[in-house]
C-alpha cells in the first residue's frame, strides 16, 4: 500500500512517516520545505532503515502534483490506485497569529493547495484521504470534554481554513460517495520521537508552549511568558493558567495508522477527536518539564494572549470505539522526549 503524505517533512508528518514505514506502508512525501527541513526525512530513514520517496513540490503547483500521481499510477500497474493508495494531507500553514496578519497567504496556501490536491486525486481516481483538522474548529466550547458533534465556530483565518476544508470535503463526498475521508481533529500535539532524532523545530521564535519551554530549557530563550493566570472557570481551578489536552506526537501519528484501514471500509466522511481526554495547565506543564529535564524554567506572568480560550480537552472515546485508538503516553513521556530531542539538537535540524 502506498501512502502519499503531503507536508511529510513537517513536525507531525515526519513522525507519521516513521509509523507508516514501521507498519509496512510505502511512503511518498510531497513538501515544499516552507516550514521544514529535508534533514527530518533523512532521519526518518535513519530511524526506520527504510527509504522515503521525496518530492520537493508545492501542492499549489498542479502540473508537478499531477506528474507525481502519474508516476504513482505507472509504478502500481496493474493494481488500481483506488484500492492501493491513500493520501494523508498535512501540508498547510498553521500559525494562528500570522494568519490574522496574512489571511490571503493562508487562504491561498491551505484552501487553494487543498483544492488542487483534490482535483489531482480525482483525476487519478485516488479517493481515500486523511485530513489534518484541528480542535480549533470547536471555537470556545461551552462545556468540556469536547465531543465531535459539538457546534463548530472559528475566530481566525487559520481556523477558518480548517473548517472550510472540512466543509469542502463533505460536499465532495456528497457529490461522489466513492470518496472516503477521515477528518482528524488534533488537540495539542507535543513531544518528539523517543529516539531524539526528530522533533518540533519551528522557524523563528516559537508560538506554541512546548517548543518555547524547550528553547528556554536549552538556553536559546531567557524565560517563558505565561499568558494569563486569571482564568477562573471550573476547568482552571488549579492555578488559573490555560488548560489544554496535550497529546504525544507519536500517539497522534499512530492515530493516522488506525484511520487508514477505516477508509477502506467505505466509511464516507468520518470525524475523530485525537486527544488524551485529560486537561493540563500551563503551570503543570512547566513543573513536569522541570522534573523531566532537571532544568529550571524561569517564567513571568504576562497578560492573556488575544484569541486564547480558557480550557480545552477532548472526549476521545469515539476514536477508541471505532478505530481502536487511544493515546498511551503521559505528560511525563511528552516532557522527557521533548527534552531528549531539544538537548541533542539545540538548533533543531540546523547542524
Ligand atoms: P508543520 O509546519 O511542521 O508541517 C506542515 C508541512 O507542510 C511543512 O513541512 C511545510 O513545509 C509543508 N507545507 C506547507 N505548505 C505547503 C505547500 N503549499 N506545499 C507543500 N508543502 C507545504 O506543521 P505540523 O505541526 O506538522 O502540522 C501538520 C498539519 O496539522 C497542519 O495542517 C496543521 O494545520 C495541522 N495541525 C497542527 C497542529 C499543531 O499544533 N501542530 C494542531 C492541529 C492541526
Ligand atoms: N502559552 C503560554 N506561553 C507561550 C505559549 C503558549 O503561556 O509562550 C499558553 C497559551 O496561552 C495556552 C497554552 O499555553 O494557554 C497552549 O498554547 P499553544 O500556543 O501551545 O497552543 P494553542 O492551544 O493556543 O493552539 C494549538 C495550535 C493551534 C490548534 C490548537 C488546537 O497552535 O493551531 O492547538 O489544536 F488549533
Amino acid at each position: 500500500m502506498k501512502i502519499v503524505v503531503t507536508g511529510g517533512a513537517g513536525y507531525i508528518g515526519s513522525h507519521t512517516c516513521v509509523e507508516l514505514l514501521e507498519n509496512g506502508y510505502d511512503v511518498i512525501v510531497i513538501d515544499n520545505l516552507s516550514n521544514s527541513s529535508f534533514e527530518a526525512l533523512r532521519r526518518v530513514e535513519e530511524i526506520t532503515g527504510k527509504k522515503v520517496e521525496f518530492h520537493n513540490v508545492d501542492i499549489r503547483d498542479k502540473s508537478s502534483l499531477s506528474g507525481i500521481f502519474k508516476l504513482l499510477s505507472e509504478t502500481l500497474l496493474p493494481l488500481s490506485l483506488k484500492d492501493n493508495t491513500a493520501v494523508i494531507h498535512f501540508a498547510g500553514l498553521k500559525a494562528v497569529g500570522e494568519s490574522v496578519s496574512f489571511p490571503l497567504e493562508y487562504y491561498n496556501n491551505n484552501i487553494t493547495g487543498t483544492i488542487n490536491l483534490l482535483e489531482v486525486m480525482k483525476e487519478y481516481g485516488v479517493k481515500n484521504l486523511v485530513f489534518s483538522s484541528s480542535a480549533t474548529v470547536y471555537g470556545n466550547p461551552h462545556t468540556l470534554p469536547i465531543k465531535e458533534n459539538f457546534p463548530l465556530s472559528v475566530t481566525n483565518p487559520y481556523g477558518r481554513t480548517k473548517l472550510m476544508i472540512e466543509e469542502i470535503l463533505k460536499d465532495l463526498h456528497l457529490s461522489d460517495p466513492s470518496w472516503n475521508i477521515a477528518l482528524l481533529r488534533y488537540f495539542n500535539p507535543v513531544g518528539a520521537h523517543k529516539s531524539g532524532k526528530i522533533g518540533e523545530d519551528p522557524f523563528g521564535i516559537p508560538n506554541n508552549l512546548f517548543p518555547y519551554i524547550a528553547q528556554v530549557a536549552v538556553g536559546r530563550l531567557p524565560f517563558l511568558n505565561i499568558f494569563g493566570n486569571d482564568y477562573h472557570t471550573e476547568y482552571n481551578r488549579e492555578d488559573g493558567t490555560g488548560v489544554r489536552d496535550f497529546i504525544h506526537v507519536s500517539d497522534l501519528a499512530v492515530g493516522h495508522i488506525k484511520a487508514l484501514p477505516k477508509l477502506f471500509t467505505n466509511c464516507g466522511v468520518v470525524t475523530y477527536n485525537l486527544g488524551t481526554g485529560k486537561g493540563h495547565s500551563v503551570i503543570e506543564l512547566v513543573s513536569a518539564f522541570e522534573k523531566a529535564s532537571g532544568v529550571e524554567i524561569p517564567f513571568k506572568i504576562a497578560p492573556r494572549r488575544a484569541g486564547d480560550i480558557a480550557a480545552c480537552y477532548a472526549d476521545p472515546s469515539k476514536a477508541e470505539k471505532e478505530l481502536g485508538w487511544k493515546a498511551t503516553r503521559t505528560v511525563d513521556d511528552m516532557c522527557r522526549d521533548t527534552w531528549n530531542w531539544q538537548k541533542n539538537n539545540p538548533n533543531g535540524f540546523r547542524l
